[in-house]
């Protein structure tokens, strides 16, 4: 088991936005997060990565108990979160953020040229652009950058919050491609996906989530004959 998480809540003041989750990601898998804007997706992240505490619960990571660790120490371990919206440094070049994403492990330089390597073999225009300010990159080339930034903590474990919101349609078969990608790589992966559809046709299982609680879940392919999923999600 690669992630575990055992009855998780976690609260925003007083209002409550996770509600007992239980959920896991076996080594290897997709798994898709499914569920309406405000359903606390983006929070189940944050709370995994240590950005919000968890009010209570419990989240194993190979085993490791790294409830309410913190974001550092969670990172090291070896799970990397790429936000909603991005969040890379627009000001800073595409090589600073990238080198950013490498910060919790102190690499020697040999190391840190094998990373960037493996990041170019993914997404070769990062490479031509390693001077340019990320800020003026394009939607898509600046995902790419924020999954490449995630990378370069050398995960087990990615989390992906929305990565192809806001792109074309093009780059967004890109985006899941390299999802796909990094999965025959050994990297498990936790995607939160506006595009159900697409999300679960790369996705091993899924979870709903709706008001903070899991309603269902199970096999992606399962979920896409769902009745009320197609009602609800995929828009059929
Ligand atoms: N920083 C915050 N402070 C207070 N409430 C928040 C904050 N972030 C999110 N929320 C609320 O928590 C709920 C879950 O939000 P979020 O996890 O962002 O949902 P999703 O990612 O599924 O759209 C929503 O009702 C949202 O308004
Ligand atoms: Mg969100």
């Amino acid at each position: 088991m690669m992630l575990k998480a055992e009855a998780i809540s976690a609260s925003y003041g007083r209002v409550k936005v996770l509600k007992d989750i239980d959920m896991s990601v076996e080594s290897g898998e997709i798994v898709c997060l499914v569920g309406a804007n405000g359903a606390g997706k983006s929070t189940l992240l944050k709370v995994i990565s240590g950005i919000v505490p968890a009010g209570s619960g419990k989240f194993l990571f190979e085993g490791q108990d790294i409830t309410n660790k913190k974001p550092d120490f969670i990172v090291k371990a070896g799970l990397s979160h790429v936000p909603e919206g991005r969040q890379i440094f627009a000001d800073l070049t595409v090589r600073q953020n990238l080198i950013l994403g490498s910060y919790v492990h102190n690499l020697p330089k040999q190391e840190m040229a094998k990373l960037f390597d493996s990041v170019f073999e993914l997404f070769p225009v990062l490479k031509s652009r390693l001077m340019q300010k990320a800020g003026t990159m394009s939607g898509g080339e600046q995902q790419m950058l924020a999954i490449g930034r995630g990378l370069m903590s050398q995960p087990k474990l990615l989390l992906l919050d929305e990565p192809s919101l806001g792109l074309a349609p093009l780059v967004v078969e890109t985006i899941l491609k390299v999802i796909q990608n990094l999965r025959s790589t050994g990297i498990s992966i936790l995607l939160v996906e506006q595009n159900v559809n697409a999300a679960l046709q790369i996705s091993d299982r899924a979870y709903v989530i709706e008001t903070g609680a899991i309603v269902t879940e199970g096999k992606a392919r399962e979920l896409m004959e769902n009745d009320e999923i197609k009602k609800s999600y995929l828009g059929m």
